[in-house]
C-alpha cells in the first residue's frame, strides 16, 4: 500500500479516550489493505487520482477492521493475536474491543457523510456498504458461521454461500464504490459477479491456510480447528480447495477482460492474491 494512504488511515482517529486508542490499534496495524487496494487501482485504472478514493477506501477498511476485532472475541472466534499483534480484547479489555469495532463501524458512515463526494454519491456509497456490511451481508455470513457450529452434513453449497456473505460481500463493496466514484454504476452486475468469484476464492484460501500456514507468517490465530469450524479445507483438502479457488480468480479475470473498460491494475493484484501465502 502506498506510504501516503497509509499515513492518512493514521491521521483519521484523534486519541483522546481509550477506545481511540483501540481503534487505531487495529487500524494502523500492518493489515494487507486489500479492500483499499482494489478501490484505488479501479479507479486509477479510470483515470481518477488516488487521493479521490482515500476517504471511501478508509471507510471501508474500518468496517473490515471492526469486523475482524469482533470476530476475535471470546463470543466469536476467541483468539489472541491478529496483524502480527495481541488482538484488541487482550490489548485492552473485551468491552474496549466492542466499542472500538462499534465505533470504527460508525466512523466510516461519518466518514462518507462529510467526505468531498457530491451528495448522490454519498448516497450511493452509503448504500453499499450498508448493505455489504449488514444482515444480508458481512453480518449474515458470520450469523451462518456460527450457525454452521451446530450443523451436521453440510455441503458445499452451504459453506459456498456462508463464505460469499462473511468476506465476498466486503471485498465486492470496493468495486462497487469504485464504479460509483468513476460513473460506471451501469456495471454493477458484471462487478457483483466477479466480486462474488474472488470473494469465495480468498475465504477459501483463508480456510487452506488456516491449517497450512502458521501463525507467524500469517499475523493472526490459526484456530478453526481448535473451534471445531468445517471449512473447504476439511471437505475438500488442499488440492480440492486449491483448484477450486484457482478456478474461480482465473474466471474474475477473464470477466475484467470482458468489461467495456480496462482494469489491469485490478488484475495484478488479483493475480497476486491467487498466490498469496498471508
Ligand atoms: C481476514 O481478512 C479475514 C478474512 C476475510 C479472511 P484479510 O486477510 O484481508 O486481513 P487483513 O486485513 O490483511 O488483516
Ligand atoms: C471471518 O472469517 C471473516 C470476517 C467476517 C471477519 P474468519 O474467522 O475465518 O477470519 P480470520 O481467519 O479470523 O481472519
Ligand atoms: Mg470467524
Ligand atoms: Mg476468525
Ligand atoms: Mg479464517
Amino acid at each position: 500500500m502506498s506510504g501516503s494512504f497509509e499515513e492518512y488511515l493514521g491521521t483519521i482517529i484523534r486519541e483522546d479516550i481509550q477506545v481511540d486508542k483501540a481503534m487505531n490499534y487495529a487500524l494502523t496495524a500492518p493489515g494487507k489493505r486489500l479492500r483499499p487496494l482494489l478501490l484505488l487501482a479501479f479507479i486509477q485504472d479510470c483515470g481518477f487520482s488516488a487521493e479521490h478514493g482515500w476517504q471511501c477506501a478508509a471507510a471501508i477498511e474500518m468496517i473490515h477492521t471492526y469486523s475482524l476485532i469482533h470476530d476475535d472475541l471470546p463470543a466469536m472466534d476467541n483468539d489472541d493475536l491478529r496483524r502480527g499483534r495481541p488482538t484488541v480484547h487482550r490489548q485492552f479489555d473485551e468491552a474496549t474491543a466492542i466499542l472500538a469495532g462499534d465505533a470504527l463501524l460508525t466512523k466510516a458512515f461519518e466518514l462518507i457523510a462529510d467526505s468531498k463526494y457530491t451528495d448522490e454519491e454519498k448516497v450511493q456509497l452509503v448504500s453499499i456498504l450498508s448493505k455489504c456490511a449488514g444482515h444480508q451481508g458481512m453480518i449474515k455470513g458470520q450469523d451462518l458461521d456460527l450457525a454452521l457450529l451446530t450443523r451436521e452434513n453440510i455441503e458445499i453449497d452451504d459453506l459456498s454461500m456462508m463464505e460469499y456473505y462473511k468476506t465476498g460481500m466486503l471485498l465486492t463493496a470496493p468495486l462497487l464504490c469504485a464504479a460509483v466514484l468513476t460513473k460506471h454504476t451501469e456495471l454493477e452486475t458484471q462487478i457483483l459477479d466477479i466480486g462474488k468469484k474472488i470473494g469465495l476464492a480468498f475465504q477459501i484460501q483463508d480456510d487452506v491456510l488456516d491449517y497450512t500456514s502458521s501463525e507467524q507468517e500469517m499475523g493472526k490465530s490459526i484456530s478453526d480447528a481448535k473451534n471445531q469450524k468445517i471449512t473447504f479445507y476439511n471437505i475438500l483438502g488442499l488440492k480440492g480447495c486449491t483448484d477450486i479457488y484457482t478456478r474461480l480468480y482465473n474466471s474474475a479475470i477473464r470477466d475484467i477482460d470482458l468489461l467495456p473498460i480496462g482494469l489491469n491494475s485490478v488484475k495484478k493484484i488479483i493475480l497476486d492474491m491467487r498466490n498469496r501465502r498471508r
